[in-house]
């Protein structure tokens, strides 16, 4: 099948372009490498570094003719979103609404979109279902959640058929530590140069942690299925991050430490996405408990430093 996948030079997007080639799939990347990089690239997909909102996508999606779109190209910080959220807007809602323009331009079937838990807000219950209100509290979390609705008017107007997958915090090889990077690659990278970890708050808040392997599964599932459908892709579990802390130490063999600072304005304390949609509309289900996807990817970022290393010193 002829797919492109937007930001495919990223973290999860990446993640999903080398499965996809090693499906026999068609791949075009289309990135900007705002925050992507080249060394993510799959040599064996096509590569147009072009931002979603430029009017020239919709040429070489006519060129390329893809049947299908997966759809992770974003700005995904929470605090730029609060900073300028004008930027957000542009790259999150208007960058989908071209892309969109552009997939009828260019007669794609199908529309894969990466939106996120972000969308709930807070929780009112646990886990969060999709029938859970959509009440988002920050801006990056409107940005997630108004291209969901663009996406059902063009499936209703014009036959776009679509599956949104809404994650909960993804985690594995390639997510950045750097900046905004999830808290595992931070944790991780912080055990790897013998630094204390900074936990914001007491600790006891709860997230669903779910490795990038799993997400790439999800999103494989979903070029056949889930048509027309909203679906979390979590684990269904949750684990404070002191025990998240705990586990790490007993994944990576070091003696972790960690300190308590202020709780950071607007987190929330709890988050759980339910999955029994995935299972009943996808057939998906995560493979990977937290402590092997935690050691793949401490695997990752130690080999990462390795090299990192051996480079300067050449
Ligand atoms: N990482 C998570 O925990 C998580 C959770 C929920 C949802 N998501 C969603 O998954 C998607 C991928 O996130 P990620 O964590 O891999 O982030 P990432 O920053 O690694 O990947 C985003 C990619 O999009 C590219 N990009 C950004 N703006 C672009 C533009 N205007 N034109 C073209 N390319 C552009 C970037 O260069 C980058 O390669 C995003 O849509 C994000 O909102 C991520």
């Amino acid at each position: 099948m002829k797919i492109a996948v937007t930001g495919g030079a990223g973290f999860i997007g990446s993640n999903i372009v080398d499965e996809l080639i090693l499906l026999g799939h068609q791949v075009l990347i289309v990135d900007n490498l705002y925050t992507g990089k080249m060394d993510n690239i799959n040599e064996s997909a096509e590569f147009a570094m072009l931002d979603i909102n430029s009017p020239k996508l919709v040429d070489v999606f006519v060129e390329f003719q893809p049947e299908i779109v997966i759809h992770h190209a974003a700005q995904v910080s929470v605090s730029k979103s609060l900073v300028d959220p004008l930027l957000d807007q542009e790259l999150n809602i208007r960058g989908t609404l071209n892309l969109l323009q552009s997939c009828l331009s260019s007669k794609v079937r199908k529309i894969i979109y990466a939106s996120s838990a972000a969308v709930y807000g807070t929780p009112k219950y646990l886990p969060i279902n999709e029938d859970h209100s959509t009440i988002p509290t920050s801006f990056y979390g409107i940005s997630k959640y108004v291209p969901e609705s663009y996406i059902k008017i063009f499936s209703d107007l014009y036959g776009l058929d679509y599956t949104i997958l809404r994650y909960a915090n993804v985690y594995g090889p390639r997510q950045d530590h750097l900046g905004e990077g999830g808290v595992i690659s931070i944790f991780m990278n912080n055990v790897l140069d013998n630094k204390i970890l900074n936990i914001f708050g007491d600790g006891l808040q709860t997230r669903d942690f779910v490795f990038v392997k799993d997400v790439v599964s999800a999103n494989i599932a979903a070029l056949n299925n889930g048509s027309e459908k909203v679906v979390n892709i979590g684990t269904n579990n949750r684990v404070s991050l002191k025990d998240l802390v705990k586990i790490i130490s007993k994944v990576t063999q070091k003696g972790v430490e960690y300190k308590s600072l202020d709780p950071k304005p607007g987190d929330i304390k709890d988050s759980c996405l339910d999955n029994i949609k995935a299972f009943e509309e996808l057939r998906w289900l995560p493979e990977y408990s937290l402590e092997r996807g935690l050691k793949l990817t401490f695997d990752f970022y130690e080999s990462s430093k390795r090299n990192n290393e051996l480079e300067e010193a050449r």
